[in-house]
């Protein structure tokens, strides 16, 4: 039988009694849906499972990205699985050996950002090394009512450039990254299709508001991100080895803190379910009909300046 204990105010709930390498009953399967409606981050503790079965698992919750956007740490065999390690192959470092180190939604640079991710951890430092999370409906909840009318209406251009130490991958990593994901536009606050609740969709990848100049963006990105990430709206995931961790992207920001040892090996897999919802690139006029204003030609020749 299953039981799910709740980690933290904010978000955060362990389920005991799964066993994920084997199939999941429709009843422990409505259990686990209704607990990551309910708590955004699930923890599974000692999970003995393959990739394949992280593949099976996380396809209970919707179609997979296949990380065409970041093909640069995909499983040999899998494209569904993406692994995030600091081991060096052949001396070089790993292109995801400093992953998701900013306050970030997994693939929001991207025009369809993901909906959730499942973290499964094969090795971890001695100390060091956690991920945090931070709950976006109530980030948007605790703004003043004036302060929601206003984000309400903004969406926000999010740009794979600003992925923290990005450029420290290698100049050929970046470059490509950054050709695959031109700057993309969502709304700075989404609905949530299950909970029906309303959470704030900006993080630290946003680089400016439509219609706002830059000036006036930069400011209100950094108050909505340190407003979002206060400690009452966090948990803090301490791994152990052999968990696995799935959260909601729609209404989470997360950080993987980089306070570890660069000797110790950090390594994990992970699977991202494909976005319910789609969002458009800069240059992309926005539909005669719609209510919101485009994002003006100026934007992306701004963004595009602020590259060179
Ligand atoms: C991620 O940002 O998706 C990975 C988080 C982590 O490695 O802790």
């Amino acid at each position: 039988m299953l039981t799910v204990e709740p980690l933290g105010y904010a978000c955060g709930a362990r389920i005991a009694g799964a066993d994920l390498s084997k199939p999941l009953s429709d009843h422990d399967l409505g259990v686990i849906k209704a607990a990551w409606t309910k708590h955004l981050v699930l923890v599974f503790p000692k999970q003995q499972i393959t990739p394949v079965d992280l593949v099976a698992f996380s396809r209970h919750f919707g179609e997979l990205e296949d990380y065409a956007s970041q093909p640069f740490n995909r499983h040999p065999d899998i494209n569904e699985v993406m692994v995030l390690t600091n081991k060096r192959t052949n001396g070089k470092a790993s292109p995801t050996y400093n992953a998701g180190q900013n306050w970030h939604t997994d693939l929001s640079y991207t025009i369809r950002p993901a909906k959730g991710t499942t973290l499964y951890c094969l090795e971890r430092p001695s100390v060091g090394g956690d991920t945090m999370f931070a709950n976006m409906y109530l980030a948007y909840e605790t703004l003043s009512p004036k302060m929601q009318a206003f984000v309400d209406g903004l969406e926000g251009i999010h740009d794979a450039s600003l992925i923290q130490g990005l450029e420290k991958r290698g100049p050929e990593i970046a470059a490509e990254y950054k050709r695959l994901n031109p700057p993309v536009i969502h709304p700075a606050v989404r609905l949530h299709p299950e909970s029906g609740r309303k959470a704030l969709y900006v993080n630290e990848r946003v680089r400016q508001f439509v219609g706002l100049s830059e000036a006036e963006s930069k400011p209100l990105i950094r108050f909505l991100c340190d407003h979002s990430v206060a400690s009452r709206f966090v948990y803090r995931h301490y791994w152990s080895v052999k968990d696995v961790v799935m959260w909601d992207n729609r209404c989470l920001t997360h950080l993987a803190v980089g306070d570890y040892d660069p000797n110790e090996s950090r390594h994990m897999i992970r699977t991202s379910g494909k976005g319910d919802y789609v969002g458009r690139r800069v240059e992309t006029e926005r539909p005669q009909n719609a209510a919101r204003p485009a994002a003006s030609a100026e934007i992306a020749a701004g963004i595009a300046a602020l590259r060179d």
